[in-house]
């Protein structure tokens, strides 16, 4: 199944604007005679955007931004980012629903939901983030707490939604490097078994044929190390890269990793 394919760096709040600037222009030194058929994407702070834009301009790197407001305008949402500024700085993604906001800024599903159409509405796709903690993991809960998290947006999203207009991503709060314990990280086929179940879910939620045609996602401590292997699974479309997206070159090192993944399951599916 060709899926699309997505790699973003997700700087969330760890670089500020300069720092946000020369990762960008290092990341494009060190990618420049790489060719990828995915999207590689840079996510920086929501101060950072502009700047960021700037040097990824007329480059194959693409924008994404952190989170979004709900409202398409300005309203009064003081201190907000509306798509209308996305738009405005050539903003191709952006993240929704990401664990630390749903934990940190209480974000619900229905919120989410309303971000994700606010955004597919002015043709930025939303990567929207769905996931289990470790004490939802520890109590037995992953099925509920995933279903609960995709009824919730799926119940929202017009009808005529299409498998192109959004992504999902499966982030394992317990993954996530800020929030690991000593508990291993899950192998490749773990994920794989998980986003087949995310895909029978959509498939109940919308249909068998954009649940198929949907790209899902992975995030949760990608690295040089494991990304061939997660992007080698048939069923992880791409990765959200914290951590190892701090240095420009562990995050190009990342996205090679994924590329050789992506090219392995070329070769066998
Ligand atoms: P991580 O972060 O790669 O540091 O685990 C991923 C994320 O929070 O999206």
């Amino acid at each position: 199944m060709n899926r699309k394919k997505v790699v973003v760096a997700v700087w969330k709040e760890k670089l500020t604007n300069n720092q946000s600037i020369q990762s960008a222009k290092k990341i494009l030194e060190l990618t420049k005679n790489n060719s990828f058929n995915f999207d590689v994407c840079l996510a920086p702070n929501p101060f950072s955007y502009v700047s960021v834009s700037e040097v990824v301009s007329g480059s194959p790197i693409k924008l994404c931004a952190q989170n979004v407001l709900w409202h398409p305008k300005s309203g009064s949402y003081i201190g907000e980012v509306t798509t209308e500024m996305l738009k405005e700085v050539g903003c191709n993604y952006v993240i929704v629903g990401h664990s630390e906001r749903r934990i940190h800024f209480n974000e619900s599903n229905e919120m989410i939901a309303a971000k994700a159409i606010a955004a597919i509405k002015s043709n930025i796709c939303p990567i929207i983030c769905v996931g289990d903690t470790n004490e939802d993991r520890a109590a037995g809960n992953f099925h509920n707490v995933i279903r609960e998290q995709l009824e919730g947006l799926f119940e929202k999203l017009p009808e005529n939604i299409s498998e192109n207009d959004l992504m999902i991503a499966y982030e394992p709060v317990w993954a996530i490097s800020t929030w690991r314990n000593d508990n291993p990280l899950p192998a490749g086929d773990e994920i794989q078994d998980i986003h087949l179940h995310l895909r029978e879910v959509i498939s109940e939620l919308k249909s068998g044929d954009f649940a198929k045609k949907l790209s899902i996602l992975y995030g949760g401590s990608v690295a040089p190390e494991n990304g061939e292997d997660y992007m080698s699974k048939p069923d992880i479309d791409g990765a959200l890269v914290g951590g190892a997206s701090k240095t420009p070159e562990s995050f190009v090192s990342t996205v090679i990793a994924c590329q050789k993944g992506f090219s392995r399951r070329e070769l066998v599916f």
